[in-house]
């Protein structure tokens, strides 16, 4: 196993075996990171030491998959709640702002990944970067119809400016040029790459401008939906998480903490006026 794929399978091993226990509903995302989470599932599955879980596959491939390892798969229609859900990414910034879509999963992925409590995201180092745009073009799905169309309308968008939009030709899972059809995704759409030679300035206004399009399904920036990253490198796996969700969980405690320290107090208050 090579040194990349390697730390691919320690994020997706870790994300399992740190995120998921019995009877939870679980999100399971796609590409060559979420694979291995996937594996690790099936493994803990049939070994017993997970039970009564229940999975919703973010794509064909990862359905298949799942399926093969025995993992049993509901969908968002019986199933909208989800404990977790893990999934890799193609560029992470520093603001846990996530490109997907590499793989051309992003629909099926952000519907799941929305619906979770929590979304882990499991990547190795290559995938983090300063500022997103340069280094992994934006994958946006668009519809079939009149395409040439929402292409130029979405080049002329000011939060795109200076993108070339290049429409995936071949397989949908990847963005190499290996094939000479038009790529077609896994719910019948097409995907439309954006390359961008300096860091998209405002990457939610460029989400939401993208969103606002008719002819655009969906794109593959994932903003304010990541709860944890982890990601491996030379020295294993970090966890890291956006700051807003620190900040939350220390304020519960403090608050837990104030609340116990005044229970304690009127406690001690009785205790002394009853003497
Ligand atoms: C698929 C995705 C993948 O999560 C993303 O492309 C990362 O894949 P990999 O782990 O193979 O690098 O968004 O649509």
């Amino acid at each position: 196993m090579t040194s990349q794929e390697e730390l691919k399978k320690q994020t997706g091993y870790k994300s399992v075996d740190d995120y998921v226990s019995s009877g939870m509903v679980v999100g399971l995302g796609t590409g060559s990171t979420a694979y291995y989470a996937v594996e690790r599932l099936g493994q803990k599955l049939k070994s017993g030491e997970l039970k009564d879980i229940v999975a919703i596959p973010t794509s064909i491939r990862t359905k298949e998959q799942a399926e093969s390892l025995g993992i049993p798969l509901v969908t968002l229609d019986t199933h909208s709640k989800l404990d977790v859900a893990i999934d890799g990414a193609d560029n992470v910034d520093p603001f846990f702002n996530l490109v997907k879509g590499g793989g051309g999963a992003l629909l099926r992925e952000k519907m799941v990944e929305l619906a979770a409590d929590k979304f882990i995201v499991i990547v190795d180092e290559s995938k983090l970067c300063g500022g997103l745009g340069p280094t992994f073009p934006i994958p946006v799905e668009i519809t079939p119809f009149c395409h040439e169309h929402t292409i130029r309308t979405i080049a002329a968008l000011p939060s795109c400016e200076g993108c070339k939009a290049v429409l995936r030709m071949g397989s949908s899972s990847n963005n190499k040029v290996d094939g000479d059809e038009i790529a077609v995704t896994d719910n019948g759409n097409y995907i439309v790459d954006l390359h961008f030679t300096e860091a998209i300035k405002n990457v939610p206004k460029m989400a939401a401008d993208l969103k606002a399009l008719c002819g655009v399904v969906d794109h593959g920036l994932f903003c304010g939906m990541t709860t944890a990253v982890l990601c491996a490198g030379a020295d294993g796996v970090t966890v890291t998480a956006p700051e807003k969700k620190n900040k939350a969980e220390k304020i519960v405690k403090n608050m837990a903490f104030l609340s116990a320290a005044v229970g304690l107090l009127a406690v001690s208050t009785m205790i002394i006026r009853k003497r």
